[in-house]
């Protein structure tokens, strides 16, 4: 791992281990428009918009590079039916989408990798769409 890595590594780790109140939901969904755990700047209304270009629908596999808790990949598992494929560096986040995936029914279809988008356990063409909101890596 580089040092910007590993950097990105520890401060997200900490910030996705620090639970969320009711009063961050709040603000999530006043906010960005939804409770998908962002942690970015990407609304839902813009997250719907990318799903549009990216025409998502069931069969679809979309990889989410640098997922944090899962937005928005997850959530456009559930509003499209794609596959979805979270990757991250830190477990801490990556935990809480397999959480909240399995509380919405989409656990078939969720997957979570904990790498480096520089150095994804994936073969060329194993995804047809690839999404990375807020990301600098
Ligand atoms: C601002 S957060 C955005 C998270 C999520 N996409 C969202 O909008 O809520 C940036 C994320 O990028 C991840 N990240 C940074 N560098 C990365 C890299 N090289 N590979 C994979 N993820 C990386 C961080 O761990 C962090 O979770």
């Amino acid at each position: 791992m580089s040092r910007d890595e590993r950097e990105a590594q520890e401060i997200f780790a900490e910030k996705y281990g620090v639970g969320r109140g009711e009063v961050n939901l709040r603000i999530e969904r006043q906010v960005m428009g939804g409770d998908w755990g962002a942690n970015g700047y990407t609304t839902m209304a813009q997250a719907d918009e990318l799903a549009a270009h990216l025409d998502l629908h069931p069969g679809v596999r979309l990889l989410d590079l640098g997922a944090g808790r899962g937005w928005p990949g997850l959530y456009f598992a559930a509003s499209s039916g794609c596959e979805a494929i979270l990757a991250d560096l830190p477990m801490e986040g990556l935990r809480l989408a397999v959480q909240r995936a399995a509380a919405e029914g989409l656990s078939d279809r969720v997957h979570v990798v904990v790498s480096s988008a520089s150095h994804l356990p994936l073969r060329a063409g194993g995804v047809d769409a690839v999404v990375a909101a807020d990301v600098l890596c």
